[in-house]
């Protein structure tokens, strides 16, 4: 097993539009690492960069801190695996899943051998004489797994495996990789918009917005404690508050509302945020902590739960998830929010 490094990373295309700025991250040996973050903020392009398929403008890759910039893509022993599957229609399950292992010059008893192992591994053993148009596109993309597999990467890189695929195959294929990679010990690094995909599957979450990183962290740690404003939209913070002032270390003012905080902090914050479904409507009137009057102007049925919006009377429009139908439009309500739901953000 092996870690890779990816140092001071930019990149620039022809036409002079800059899509990578400083990345630097690291995969240690064995670990799933995702990458997370929305279409066009160059998650694709740091993937081509790692595999050798696209050189970058400055900075490097390195394997156990040994730059491989000068490495050929075909001598890197890095596994990519597409959206698209892409596999060789004319060859089989098998052939497909034996092409790297015999491209590397091993021999047929060895390779007949790998190959059942991996046809077994990732569950294919019965469609090993099929061609690929003869398959779903889960089978199809079993089928890329085991053939990434199969040579035993130094780096799997998977970008956006499972986004062809409906929800429940996703769920399962997603799991199976997870599987595969822990069984295996293989370092690997996944691509994804999908935040709930990301989370699950990895050890580490890095989120980029706009060709930078703006967080490293477990998927815990991004979940609780989002370090940016786009982080915390990303990942499903709808309500952002600006401070004007931090009073205490455990108090900021919005306007004129006062927002206590359950953690004490002295770092500088420009907004605090939390998400709907931690926001309360209180049936008591009286006065505590961080609550607030509004009236109900909107309500929609989400199934987990109403989405209402409150028009409150010192922090604009507010929205609220709660399983309750009782609320109608019109309604006046109060609110509190939590003081340890409150995020302080510091961009
Ligand atoms: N060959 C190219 N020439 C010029 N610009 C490019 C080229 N390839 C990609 N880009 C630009 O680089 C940026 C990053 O692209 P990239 O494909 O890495 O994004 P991505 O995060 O993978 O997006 P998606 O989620 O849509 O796949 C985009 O703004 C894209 O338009
Ligand atoms: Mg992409």
């Amino acid at each position: 097993m092996q870690a890779m490094q990816v140092k001071h990373l930019s990149m620039s295309y022809e036409d002079g539009k800059k899509v990578l700025t400083d990345i630097n991250f690291s995969v240690n040996a064995g670990e799933l690492v995702s990458i997370l973050g929305p279409s066009g903020c160059g998650k694709t392009t740091t993937l081509r960069i790692i595999a050798g398929l696209q050189r970058q403008t400055s900075g490097n890759v390195a394997i156990d801190e040994q730059s491989i910039d000068s490495v050929p893509v075909f001598k890197r022993n890095m596994s990519m695996v597409f959206q698209n599957y892409a596999l060789f229609p004319h060859l089989s399950v098998f052939e497909n899943v034996a092409f790297g292992l015999k491209q590397r010059g091993i021999g047929k008893t060895a390779i007949r051998k790998r190959v059942a192992e991996i046809l077994s591994l990732t569950e294919l053993t019965d469609l090993a004489n099929h061609r690929p148009h003869a398959l779903s596109g889960g089978q199809q993309q079993r089928v890329s797994l085991a053939r990434a597999l199969v040579v035993n990467p130094t780096l799997l890189l998977l970008d956006e495996p499972l986004s062809n695929l409906d929800r429940a195959l996703r769920l399962s294929l997603r799991e199976e990789i997870r599987r595969l990679q822990q069984k295996l010990g293989i370092t690997a690094l996944f691509v994804t918009h999908d935040q709930e995909e990301s989370f699950a599957i990895s050890d580490r979450v890095i989120v980029m917005n706009g060709g930078h990183i703006e967080q490293i962290a477990s998927a815990q740690t991004v979940y609780a404690h989002p370090a940016t404003t786009f982080v915390a939209k990303f990942i499903g913070f709808e309500n952002f508050f600006n401070v004007t002032r931090q009073v205490n270390s455990d108090e900021y003012l919005s306007g004129e509302m006062h927002l206590y905080m359950a953690e004490k902090t002295t770092k500088p914050a420009v907004r605090l945020c939390i998400r709907p479904e931690n926001i309360r409507f209180d049936t008591s009137m009286n006065t505590q902590q961080n609550s607030l009057n509004g009236i109900i102007c909107d309500k929609t049925y989400l199934g987990r739960a109403y989405r209402y919006v409150v028009a409150t009377d010192h922090l604009g429009q507010i929205k609220v998830d709660s399983e309750g139908a009782t609320h109608q439009l019109g309604d006046a309500v109060r609110l509190t929010l939590p003081s340890d739901k409150l995020i302080a953000l510091a961009e």
